[in-house]
């Protein structure tokens, strides 16, 4: 049993974060107790300076792209084929990957986050050791094999019989609702065909698992899968293979139509804004708020290795910036930790992550900011966000267990 004390991060006013002092017990793997209130004076981990957040949660992020982050000045479709696709055929060595893997956990943890929605590569031993690793460091999240049958290095093609054979073995030994489990990945539009897109829509709509691809993330990107697909575009490419569900998240979204947003709401699946790498491979700058009003969910995403911040805090902060640069209709920094914690989660379909509440797994962060963040005149949250220090994480706890210990 452990006591956590300090402001506590709560979600239950709408799409903001608020602060409240108090504390959380945990127990085992569990939240047992959550009191808004005193401080107790006698604490495991935290103080009256502070935060004590729910885990953050990462939507959209490449375990085999830890070790590239910052290959700049290219646009995607060359970022993929000068140094992306080279990464990940390091990942025929099963080992390397398993390795990787934990060492990208660990970097996850180490910045507050407890629940990936990831992609692995196109190997399927590959992919079984990274879910396996994930699974003994405690990570909440899915992770999906690549599927890829076009416009790849041939040694990370494969048939389409086989990518769904082993996608479907995957989701045999990771089931949806495990906290760790396999997701549908088919890469993007580019480099799959459409019998294989149909393919992993069947497999998605027999198991119910989630799906993950990458939609609209430059306007090069949009024409291909125009010519491709005899001028079907990219919304409706996804839709005929029923990849657009309730459990499907986009990666990207920047080039949509009106009516791509539209169909997009209607089918109920969630873009993944992914600003740093947006930024960074200079893909466009999102139109975060007409997906908003428009009713299209939304979740944010580091993206490593596009994305060049590891930090879910950082990437917030990013995602105000973007919004910021086009208009004068921002997410405030309220809206941001609210987006991170209980808005990933809900994008997700995790009804058991993303809050401080009793009965909900321990995956919290224990944060000591070294700044008099609670006592000023500045909005506490935007304070926290802006001037944000990675040192400050003291403590990240994946199932009621630290995550400095899960080497051990
Ligand atoms: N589109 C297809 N694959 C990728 C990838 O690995 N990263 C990004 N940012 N976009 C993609
Ligand atoms: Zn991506």
């Amino acid at each position: 049993m452990q006591i956590l004390g300090g402001q506590l991060l709560l979600n239950d006013d709408g799409d903001r974060a608020r602060i409240a002092p108090g504390f959380v017990r945990i127990e085992g793997q569990q939240i047992t107790e959550v009191v808004e209130g005193e401080i107790p004076s006698s604490l495991d981990f935290g103080g009256p300076n502070a935060l004590i957040a729910p885990g953050f949660i990462d939507t959209h992020l490449h375990l085999p792209q830890f070790d590239m982050i910052g290959a700049h000045g290219m646009p995607l479709l060359q970022w993929l084929s000068d140094v992306t696709f080279p990464a990940e055929q390091k990942w025929s060595n099963v080992d390397f990957a398993r390795s990787m893997t934990r060492q990208a956990l660990q970097q996850c943890a180490n910045v507050g986050t407890t629940g990936i929605c990831a992609y692995a590569t196109v190997h399927h031993p590959s992919t079984l050791a990274a879910l396996d690793e994930a699974t003994m460091f405690g990570m909440r999240g899915v992770i999906g094999q690549v599927l890829m049958n076009r416009n790849a290095p041939e040694n990370l093609c494969r048939e389409s019989k086989q990518l769904i054979d082993e996608a479907a073995a995957t989701i045999q030994a990771y089931p949806p609702h495990g906290r760790m489990a396999a997701a549908i990945t088919p890469r993007f539009a580019v480099s799959c065909s459409s019998d294989l897109l149909s393919a992993a829509g069947t497999l998605a709509s027999q198991t119910r698992a989630m799906i993950q691809t990458h939609i609209a993330e430059t306007k090069a990107e949009c024409e291909l899968v125009n010519d491709l697909f005899d001028g079907v575009d990219y919304v409706n490419v996804y839709q005929q293979s029923y990849l657009l569900t309730e459990r499907t998240v986009l990666g990207h979204g920047i080039h949509l139509s009106p009516q791509d947003r539209i169909n997009l709401r209607d089918s109920g699946s969630v873009v993944a804004h992914c600003p740093t790498a947006n930024s960074f491979l200079r893909s466009g700058a999102m139109d975060r708020r007409s997906l908003v009003d428009d009713g299209v969910r939304i979740a944010l995403g580091s993206d490593i290795g596009a994305g060049y911040e590891r930090s879910m805090v950082r990437v917030g902060r990013a995602m105000i910036e973007t919004a910021s640069s086009r208009g004068n209709v921002f997410p405030s920094a309220a809206q941001a930790w609210h987006q991170i914690t209980a808005g990933n989660a809900d994008a997700m379909g995790w009804s058991d992550s993303g809050r401080l509440a009793v009965g909900r797994p321990a995956d919290l962060v224990v944060i000591a900011p070294d700044i008099p963040w609670t006592s000023g005149d500045v909005d506490p949250l935007a304070m926290l966000m802006f001037a944000w220090d990675d040192r400050w994480i003291k403590q990240t706890f994946l199932h009621g267990r630290k995550a400095t210990e899960t080497q051990s």
